[in-house]
């Protein structure tokens, strides 16, 4: 398996350009399947999860064309499945946001129940809920979620919980629906509202996205249309908390800072020192370390979970101590033991984790467990004294595009060895 090989303590310095949303892609690519008319997407990130809905959808008989950059041309005229096979579901969660358009376009869908996984038991039951509101009538039968509806027909939906992929299964369930579907307690996260938006320049008639209710007037067919996926807010945490942890400066070009308030607050918090345009962030420590800071997650526009393991890396050699709270998954503390490894001092109470800061982490092997503990583990290995060698990258290679390369161009000491050695 390929690894990840870090000469830590050393500054970042540099500019950078950030790729496009996965968390938003995905749902965009799997809305999709509800146009019969072609459809062009730009600013798709080159990450394993979009190959992996990429390669789903192509089984369900949609073409796709992907050029060397970062445009995809899609037309899902004729459609030759309606299932989405446990072996691709159980690789990628996410997979779950095919359940809703297939079901919507074709009036029946097929998809594996995706099982456990590293961070939570992430149950799908509110997807399921929506969509039994809507009509459909839904079995589970031998790990697979079937599910039937001749057209779906507008509902008012109350979800139990804020969940994103919900939301944005129901939302496009709802595009083709006959009538209004009204979603309360809807997730409010920037992506959903891409998602929206990208559904309204096909024709849909989505408003309120953004906000916890969602109102969606069903319309009888989705027509072509051009779209350009919003920059990817947790890839711009990321680098902003590894300029941070470094005691660096950078600067992050295509992005969209508004969406990260919650973060740069923490980080500014942290002693950093930042400056933003429309379309770019800047980070400067100053070359301090930096200050411990208290973090509780929850849905947006509160601190993401998906920065969570981030902000534990900077509290592991800051000044002071900090307290970090999940709110959001009852599991996602798997990166506390691997940066004990390295000599973090961190204390775990349930979903609490108090951290005091040391001065130095050290280097040592260590294993990525899931996406965003795998950041952290890179994040750590930026700072640490001598080399970190991270396995499991394939990890990483989910979420983030070009990592080394990127880290890379900031100034790491950072390269991949390949597989076998
Ligand atoms: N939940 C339920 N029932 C449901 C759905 C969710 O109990 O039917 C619970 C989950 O178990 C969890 C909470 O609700 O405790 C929130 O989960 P949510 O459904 O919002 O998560 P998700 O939609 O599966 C997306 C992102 C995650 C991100 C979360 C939270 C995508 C493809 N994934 O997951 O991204 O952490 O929202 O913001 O959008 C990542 O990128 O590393 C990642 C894990």
């Amino acid at each position: 398996m390929e690894k990840l090989i870090i000469q830590g303590n050393h500054p970042l310095n540099g500019e950078i350009k950030i790729s496009g949303a996965k968390n938003a892609t995905l749902p965009i690519l799997a809305a999709s399947l509800l146009s019969e008319a072609p459809i062009q997407v730009s600013n798709i990130p080159h990450l394993q999860d979009v190959t992996t809905i990429v390669s789903l959808l192509g089984q369900i008989g949609v073409n796709i064309t992907l050029d060397e950059r970062t445009n995809i041309e899609i037309n899902a005229k004729e459609l030759c499945s309606f299932h989405a096979p446990y072996e691709l579901v159980r690789t990628m969660r996410a997979s779950i946001l095919v359940l809703g358009p297939l079901l919507s376009r074709l009036g029946e869908a097929e998809v594996s129940l995706p099982g456990g996984c590293a961070i939570g038991t992430r149950p799908v039951d509110q997807h399921l809920k929506g969509l039994q509101a809507m009509g459909a009538e839904i079995q589970i039968e031998k790990g697979y979620i079937k599910a039937k509806a001749k057209r779906l027909r507008g509902a008012s939906i109350v979800m139990d919980i804020v969940t994103v992929t919900g939301t944005e299964n129901i939302m496009m369930a709802a595009t083709l629906a006959k009538g209004q579907t009204i979603i309360h307690n809807a997730a409010r996260e920037p992506e959903v509202t891409d998602l929206a938006n990208f559904l309204n320049t096909l024709g849909a008639k989505i408003k309120g996205a953004g906000t916890s209710t969602i109102i969606i007037d069903g319309v009888d067919h989705l027509t072509g249309g051009s779209y350009h996926v919003l920059p990817d807010r947790i890839e711009t945490g990321t680098y902003l908390a590894a300029a941070a942890i470094t005691r660096g400066k950078i600067k992050l070009k295509n992005t969209r800072p508004d969406l990260l308030e919650s973060v740069l607050l923490k980080l500014e918090e942290a002693g950093a020192f930042i400056d933003t345009g429309t379309d770019w962030v800047s980070l400067d420590m100053k070359g301090q370390r930096p200050r411990a800071v208290n973090v509780s997650t929850a849905p947006f526009p509160a601190f993401p979970t998906d920065m969570q393991a981030q902000m534990m890396a900077l509290n592991t050699v800051a000044e002071g101590s900090g307290v970090i709270t999940e709110t959001v998954f009852e599991n996602r503390f798997m990166h506390v033991q691997e940066l004990q490894r390295m000599g973090a001092n961190i204390a775990l109470k349930g979903n609490t984790a108090i951290c005091m800061g040391i001065d130095n982490l050290h280097g040592a092997p260590v294993m990525a467990t899931d996406l965003r503990a795998s950041a952290s583990l890179v994040l750590a290995g930026l700072a640490a004294h001598g080399e970190t060698t991270i396995n499991r990258i394939y990890h990483i290679d989910r979420g983030y595009e070009c990592i080394e390369e990127k880290l890379a161009q900031l100034g790491a000491r950072i390269h991949r060895m390949p597989e076998g050695n």
